[in-house]
């Protein structure tokens, strides 16, 4: 089995720092942390009403930091400005408004094809990696193979929030999304709301070749430090995939 890229999310390093204002904590030394402690790749998603991240923030990542950096953006004109400006490695299109969602939490990508569309163009131009965050739904995958991105993150939300049967349904549907978004040429990705409680049923899913950590990771930084947060982490996923090796 492939080896599986842990992508870790700052946004909530910035969230902290953003509660009193000032510069700390800096969430690129957190990502160059990060980076020491085994991730593949950083992931940071300017909102539009930079609730956590800045454009600064992203500004220093680009510049400062040698990982692949992920951008999370919704759809929108000035985020796809701010992409084509730094080029990042790869970018994620995300749902920031109620009506761009599906009922689970993933972008409507069936829906919102025509607004889609275009900025997919113009990222895959640039050659920054499109990742669209839907929900694991067949309607969704064939939206986003027919809008040409060549990458999907599944949405682990609902997965995580839920327990026992439920839990084991979505489950069920991430393997079935993962398998069928494979089976379409798909690069698939998950993430959002991944614990150490929750990462190795998911990180045992062949077909997922990232995930992407941060709100839990930034959490347990209190208690025991970002880089060994992030290394246990990466323990549970390689124990998950116990053949793992480099790609
Ligand atoms: N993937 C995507 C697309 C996200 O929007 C988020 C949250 O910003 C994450 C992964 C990470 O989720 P969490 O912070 O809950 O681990």
């Amino acid at each position: 089995m492939t080896r599986l890229r842990l992508g870790v999310n700052i946004d909530h390093v910035a969230t902290i720092r953003n509660a009193r204002g000032g510069a700390f904590p800096d969430p690129v030394r957190a990502a160059r942390l990060a980076a020491e402690a085994g991730a593949d790749g950083i992931t940071a998603h300017l909102r539009e009403d930079r609730r956590h991240i800045s454009d600064a923030d992203i500004e220093r990542l680009a510049r400062e930091i040698d990982l692949p950096l992920n951008l999370e953006m919704a759809a929108t004109d000035e985020m796809l400005a701010i992409a084509l400006k730094h080029r990042p490695h790869a970018a994620c299109i995300v749902p920031e408004k109620r009506e761009e969602r599906t009922t689970e939490g993933g972008i409507d990508a069936a829906g919102q094809h025509n607004r889609l569309a275009p900025i997919v163009a113009r990222l895959g131009d640039a050659k920054v990696r499109v990742s669209l965050f839907i929900e694991a739904d067949k309607r969704q995958l064939d939206a986003a193979r027919s809008l040409g991105a060549p990458v999907v993150e599944l949405h682990t939300g609902a997965y995580c929030d839920t327990t026992g049967a439920e839990r084991e349904k979505h489950l069920q549907a991430i393997r079935e999304g993962a398998a069928y978004g494979a089976s379409l040429g798909l690069e698939v990705h998950a993430g959002h709301g991944l614990s150490y409680d929750t990462v190795k049923p998911i990180a045992a899913i062949p077909e997922i070749r990232e995930l992407n950590i941060g709100h839990f990771l930034v959490g347990e930084a209190i208690f025991d430090g970002f880089g060994a947060s992030i290394r246990r982490m990466r323990e549970l996923m390689d124990e998950a995939r116990p053949t793992s090796r480099p790609n």
